[in-house]
């Protein structure tokens, strides 16, 4: 790796949103967790992002598991997930930092800033919130305002490149916009930054849609024994009996397998399809092996660090001290461009 390489900071924010599925994986996290190796990595769980919807989420579970919880319990409890499975999956604390987005609070003062420089017509441009009061989520001013402190996220360490899913890319230019209204206004303080597609595989899920949460036809990354099982038997197939050839191209099992599959194993399956030697329930079966076999090491590693949470607690700490310490340097620059004194480091 180069020295400058390593100097490209690559931000992402990540939703407390409870459980990860496969399409979390594939489509997401798996990029996420292979960029430590090619710059400096920032990487939080976007906990205040999140109280714009976790009444609703909080709402919902409750009426899902049939018990009550409340929304600050679940936004601890998805937090902490949310830490467990990047640690789990692979995000090395040595390489990458990691971190609770409110450990850092100098992001809502840079929020307000930027709030004064971003004209309420460009929010009212965002896909994503008309979709959000559309499905019922409250219409608060933090909705409406989800994108300024996702600028704030992304500038307040100076980031060049973030890694997203097409869903947040105009957020991402909404960045671009304040970044640079901030710069022509105040003072060149903020590098433009670029977002990198998450070009993932896009997963479908048991019905054949893509896999979402919203669906209800995940197979989670950290289901196990039974109701793993039951997920991958209740994957949606045809009515081809046994003994006659299958299509590969077409089936939802195969294209699971693939994920995970050497490219000789999957040729292997394709040819016992095509051949009429595998029926589907032989090939949920496989799948069901390969995901264990994929995942097992992942899973071992989370028990492990569940055990443990104070352990998990020190990494977060110690991301956090890290990444408050880039955001005061940036502040200090911010807050003197303003006409405000700047705040020493420390
Ligand atoms: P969900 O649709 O389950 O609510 P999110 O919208 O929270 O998932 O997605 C989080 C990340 O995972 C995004 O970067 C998104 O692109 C990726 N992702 C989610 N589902 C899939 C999928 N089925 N295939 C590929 N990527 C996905
Ligand atoms: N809005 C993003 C999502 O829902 C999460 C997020 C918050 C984020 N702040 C960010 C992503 C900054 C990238 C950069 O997935």
């Amino acid at each position: 790796m180069t020295a400058d390489s390593k100097q490209k900071r690559i931000l992402s924010g990540i939703q407390p949103s409870g459980k990860l599925h496969l399409g979390n994986y594939f489509g997401a996290i798996k990029q996420h967790i292979a960029l430590q190796e090619e710059g400096n990595c920032f990487y939080f769980i976007a906990n205040y992002h999140a109280l714009t919807t976790i009444r609703d989420t909080a709402k919902d579970f409750a009426d899902a598991q049939k018990q009550p919880v409340t929304a600050a319990d679940l936004l601890r409890q998805n937090t902490l997930d949310v830490a467990l499975d990047y640690l789990a999956l692979g995000l090395d604390p040595a390489k990458a930092i990691i971190f609770r987005q409110s450990d850092v609070p100098e992001v809502t003062e840079l929020t307000w800033i930027f709030s004064t420089v971003t004209n309420t017509g460009l929010l009212e441009r965002a896909v994503s919130y008309k979709d959000k009061v559309d499905k019922g989520i409250e219409a608060s001013v933090g909705l409406f305002t989800y994108p300024v402190l996702m600028a704030a996220d992304i500038l307040i360490y100076r980031s060049h490149l973030v890694p997203v899913g097409q869903d947040q890319v105009q957020h991402i230019e909404m960045t671009q916009d304040i970044a640079g209204k901030f710069n022509r206004a105040y003072s060149e303080i903020f590098p433009i930054p670029n977002y990198r597609l998450d070009r993932g595989a896009k997963v479908p899920g048991t019905d054949g849609q893509k896999m979402s949460k919203s669906y209800g036809n995940t197979i989670d990354i950290f289901a196990e024994g039974k109701p793993l099982e039951k997920a991958v038997m209740g994957i949606k197939t045809d009515s081809t009996p046994m003994g006659q050839p299958l299509k590969p191209e077409t089936c939802i099992v195969f294209t699971l397998y693939s994920l995970m599959a050497t490219d000789s194993e999957r040729e292997a399956l394709a040819a016992d399809y095509r051949a009429g030697r595998i029926g589907y329930g032989g090939a949920k079966k496989l799948l069901k092996a390969k995901l264990d076999a994929y995942f097992g090491p992942a899973r071992d590693k989370r028990k492990h660090l569940a055990a443990d949470p104070s352990c998990v607690e020190d990494v977060l700490r110690a991301g956090a001290k890290k990444a408050r310490a880039e955001a005061k340097e940036t502040m200090a620059l911010v807050r003197e461009a303003v006409g405000m004194l700047p705040r020493s480091v420390g």
